[in-house]
């Protein structure tokens, strides 16, 4: 038995060569198991890029540009508040919304409803103090108020007073908060804004709490100063 084919002969048996002439066949075909002619996925694929792109644009939504995660960036934001239309969100209706959060401050004694404790915290919910002028307001929350005083009608007089809130707070917040409070439980006064907070801070500089007496003259004084457009600046001062 050799390999050599000059030795070849029809008669003799090489294994080696005939079982490779066996692998050089294709297998046979099998019923029902023919391989898928070329054509056939070709013409698959093209009906798959062209429905696709039909439905893309049927659907509406989709674009590249916003439906790009990688373009995120450059695409506008989509929070609320966020992008183009921030500055035409309504100044009175942002300050309601901080003024309401930074309320929490004043919510453990007042109450998040305004009434007040009876007999220990006044309440904000139709205080004279609250919806009338804006200068004795804010004094009262800058500095702190103490003594007897009357709110509606009822007198207070909480060992300790009210301490105050001019070094812990931000004029803004500040000024949200004194928005929120003038606004809720069906009060309704003008806006106070962050600018009318910091007149009072620069031109009142007293460190001890006041007391009724001594704000008397600024019941009805409000700080000037200009009001955003909104429905803020139009509510009626009470
Ligand atoms: C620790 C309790 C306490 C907290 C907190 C507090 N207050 Fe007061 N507040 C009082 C007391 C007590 C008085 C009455 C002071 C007095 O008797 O002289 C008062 C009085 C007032 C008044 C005048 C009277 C009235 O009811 O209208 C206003 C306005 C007011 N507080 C607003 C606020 C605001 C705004 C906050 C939050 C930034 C706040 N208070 C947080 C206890 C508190």
């Amino acid at each position: 038995m050799s390999a050599n084919p000059s030795n070849y002969s029809p008669d003799s048996i090489d294994l080696d060569r005939l079982h490779a002439a066996v692998k050089r066949e294709k297998q046979d075909l099998q019923p029902g198991r023919e391989p898928v002619p070329m054509l056939v996925i070709f013409l698959a694929m093209v009906v798959a890029v062209i429905a696709g792109g039909q439905l893309g644009l049927m659907t509406g939504e989709w674009n590249f540009e916003t439906s790009n995660p990688f373009l995120a960036a450059s695409s506008p934001d989509p929070r609320p508040g966020a992008g183009e239309g921030a500055a035409s969100v309504d100044p009175f209706q942002t300050a309601m919304k901080k003024g309401a959060s930074g309320y929490a401050v004043c919510g453990g004694c007042h109450q998040g409803n305004g009434m007040g404790i009876p007999g220990q915290f006044p309440p904000l919910a139709g205080s004279e103090w609250v919806v009338g002028g804006t200068e004795r307001l804010i004094r009262v929350v800058q500095h702190g108020l103490v003594g007897a005083i009357t709110v509606k009608g009822q007198s207070y007089n909480t060992p300790g007073g009210m301490q105050a809130f001019g070094a812990a707070m931000s004029a803004t917040d500040l000024a949200n908060v004194l928005t929120y409070i003038r606004n809720s439980w069906g009060n309704e006064a003008t806006m106070i804004t962050k600018e009318m907070v910091e007149k009072v801070r620069t031109e009142e500089k007293r460190v001890q709490q006041w007391t009724e007496a001594e704000l008397a003259p600024f019941a009805d004084k409000n700080v000037p100063g200009d009001i955003p457009a909104g429905p803020g600046a139009t509510k009626p001062a009470a």
